[in-house]
């Protein structure tokens, strides 16, 4: 058994990778080593994976092409040779009051944060367990675990990302594959900023024990170590990264 942080010689995919959390992610992957097949649907992830080094390849897609998964997996699993990790990161949030929420908007949001991760993760471990090994990890959120205002889709959509992670644990923990979900609390990415500005982030931060906000770094800080073998015997976990905001 190795207590190592190391990814050396390992393959990781990063969804979402172009901005944001994901992009510190797929930072933090290769710094330990990997090479990062970087997923996203900016096209920009093309010269950010070519930047980012260590053989890394960027994949402009999609997520809510859910019929198309399948032929990703194959083709980033036929560039790489093998997979080791996937970090499902990609996600979206289209914030309505409950009486405001358009069929629409609930039905990407379900594609995109629930759906893609669940059939990514379907694909990669039966390709994980041919070589009995492998981590995956789903960012949920903090919205997985309590009820945030304005957020029905999205926290719906991160509560059944940590309940499949539980099930994912369950079945392919025997194949050597752990399954474990993060969720963080408010960062200030693109995402973040949209809705979390102004009083409304003030008053936030206020109800958060650290008093602030997480950094991109310590969400792929986490994700590096439950990537690591050093963390082998962690599975089917929701880390919660929110200053403590949900234990009060
Ligand atoms: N920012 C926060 O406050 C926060 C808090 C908790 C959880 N999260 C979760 O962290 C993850 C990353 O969020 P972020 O803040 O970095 O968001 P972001 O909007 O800054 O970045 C998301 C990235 O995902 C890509 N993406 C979105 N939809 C896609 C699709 N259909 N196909 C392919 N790529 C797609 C975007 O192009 C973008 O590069 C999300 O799952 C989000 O729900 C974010």
């Amino acid at each position: 058994m190795s207590h190592s942080f190391s990814l050396h010689q390992q393959v990781a995919i990063v969804t979402g990778a172009a901005s944001g959390i994901g992009l510190a992610i797929a930072q933090q992957l290769v710094a330990a080593g990997a090479k990062v097949a970087m997923v996203d649907r900016d096209s920009t992830v093309i010269e950010k994976a070519h930047q980012m080094g260590n053989d890394s390849r960027g994949y402009i897609f999609d997520l809510m092409l859910v019929d198309k998964l399948e032929e990703l997996i194959k083709q980033i699993h036929g560039d790489f040779g093998q997979i080791d990790i996937l970090i499902n990161n990609a996600g979206i949030g289209i914030l309505e009051p409950v009486g405001e929420v358009k069929v629409e908007s609930w039905n990407a949001t379900m594609l995109i944060n629930l759906t893609a991760p669940f059939f990514l993760a379907q694909h990669c471990s039966l390709l994980m367990q041919q070589r009995r090994y492998g981590r995956i990890i789903n960012i949920a959120s903090q919205a997985s675990v309590i009820a945030l205002q304005d957020h029905a889709a999205y926290c719906t959509s991160k509560a059944g990302v940590v309940s499949f992670t539980k099930v994912i644990a369950a079945e392919m923990g025997p194949f050597g594959i752990t399954c474990n979900a993060i969720s963080p609390t408010v960062v200030e990415t693109e995402l973040g900023k949209r809705y979390w500005h102004g009083e409304r982030a003030e008053q936030m931060k206020n109800k958060i024990p650290v008093r602030r906000f997480a950094s991109t770094e310590e969400i792929a800080g986490a994700v590096l170590y439950l990537s690591s073998h050093t963390a082998g015997i962690i599975n089917g976990e929701n880390l919660v990264v929110d200053g403590g905001y949900s234990v009060i």
